[in-house]
């Protein structure tokens, strides 16, 4: 009998996000050998997956059903692989799309802090299009606002609006709003700046101030939490020039914090630092259950090829075990793993490059596998 017993609400979702989970499930049971836990997984539906079935059961169509709300708020943590894919694209006003499963498990688990980390492996660095001399020194924690924004707002379709069409005629309008409370700023930059403390010491606050209202609110509120916190470093960073540094100059960056939608942008982009987006995990933290996910959706293009990326699933799973289960020594094992398996030269295709001998492109599971073995090498006792 292990000495404890987490429940974990996974949710695999859609397009590759089965074959992930699977790996990052794999690791959770080596996890608990090692470090005398059990973890008790229970797949639950969401996304595209949810809307099938919930229509085949003739129940209401959802992309979260009640079901899987209640078990994600029973668990200790919930393990969401990714939701979408194009069988789900109906545009038609009010259909349930597989996006909206993941925004509302966000919003009723009270998740509003999503951190990013952004990690430079060493022998990934040629992976990267930018050139490696640029990825010296850099390591970012993107902090970004989860629960409010545009993505929350008010959204509309209008039809007939006089001259809204072309030439004058009538159209279509649509409308989505965008709206911040102040507390809603505070409670993320606040983290921000703790989180910053622990780091190098400084928080770049990213913002529009020079065109958006709920910008400058933004910045009034980091300007206020900076004056708490002389001993951290605050800049403000116009989102455009943030998108414009983040690939001209990462390394000065610490940590970035965010509005939603800004924060959404910008860590695609700065996935591509560390060579694919099939490396960035993520953690959303708040009031509920924490959920931890990779920051990339599910991929249909390469679904249910075994070729998918499993790494940013598996470090979701380090971020578990450091936020909600303080097992640092497990995640530092998980994390130290990866990077060996990295600095042995495997690669999934996604990963790879020319100089990448073809015996060296490893699947989902045998990637898996790879990682696994490196784990047990570095807690064997
Ligand atoms: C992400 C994703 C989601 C988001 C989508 C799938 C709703 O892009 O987690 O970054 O925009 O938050
Ligand atoms: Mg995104």
């Amino acid at each position: 009998m292990a000495s404890k017993t987490y429940h974990i609400c996974t949710l695999p979702g859609d397009g590759i996000g089965p074959e992930i989970i699977a790996e990052a499930k794999r690791m959770l049971d080596e996890i608990g050998s090692a470090f005398d836990v059990e973890f008790v997984c229970e797949d639950q539906l969401i996304g595209g997956a949810a809307i099938d079935a919930t229509r085949a059961a003739g129940a209401p169509v959802s992309a979260l059903p009640p079901k899987t709300l209640e078990a994600a708020k029973a668990a200790d943590a919930v393990l969401l692989a990714a939701v979408g894919g194009p069988k789900w694209n109906d545009t038609t006003p009010g259909a349930v799309r597989p996006e909206q499963g993941l925004l509302a498990i966000r919003k009723r688990l009270g998740l509003y802090l999503n951190l990013r980390p952004v990690h430079i492996y060493k022998a990934l660095r040629g992976a990267s299009t930018l050139r490696p001399e640029f990825l010296e020194g850099v390591d970012i924690l993107i902090v970004r606002e989860l629960t409010g924004g545009l993505y929350f707002g008010q959204h509309e379709r209008m039809h007939d609006v006089p001259g809204a069409g072309v030439d004058g005629a009538a159209g279509d309008k649509a409308v989505d709003s965008m709206e911040y409370s102040e507390y809603e700023i505070e409670r993320v930059v606040r983290w921000a700046f703790d989180a910053a403390r622990r780091r190098r010491g400084h928080v770049s606050s990213v913002d529009k101030a020079n065109v958006l209202e709920t910008s400058r609110l933004w910045r009034e509120v980091a300007h206020r939490i900076a004056s708490e916190n002389p001993d951290v470093r605050e800049d403000d960073v116009l989102v455009d020039n943030c998108a414009m540094q983040l690939v001209a100059n990462p390394a000065q960056f610490d940590v970035l914090v965010t509005e939603n939608t800004f924060g959404d942008i910008l860590s695609d982009e700065a996935s591509m630092l560390t060579g694919s987006l099939g490396m960035l995990a993520s953690a959303s933290l708040g009031s509920g259950t924490a959920l931890y996910e990779p920051s990339h959706g599910s991929a249909p293009d390469i679904a249910g090829k075994g070729i998918a990326n499993p790494i940013a699933q598996i470090l979701s799973v380090e971020l578990m075990l450091r936020y909600s289960f303080q097992m640092d020594e497990a995640a530092d094992a998980v994390a130290a793993a990866v990077e060996d398996v990295l600095d042995a030269g495997w690669r999934t295709p996604d990963l790879a490059d020319d100089a990448t001998p073809q015996d060296h492109v490893l699947g989902t599971t045998q990637m898996g596998d790879k990682i696994i073995e490196a784990f047990r090498a570095r807690t064997a006792r």
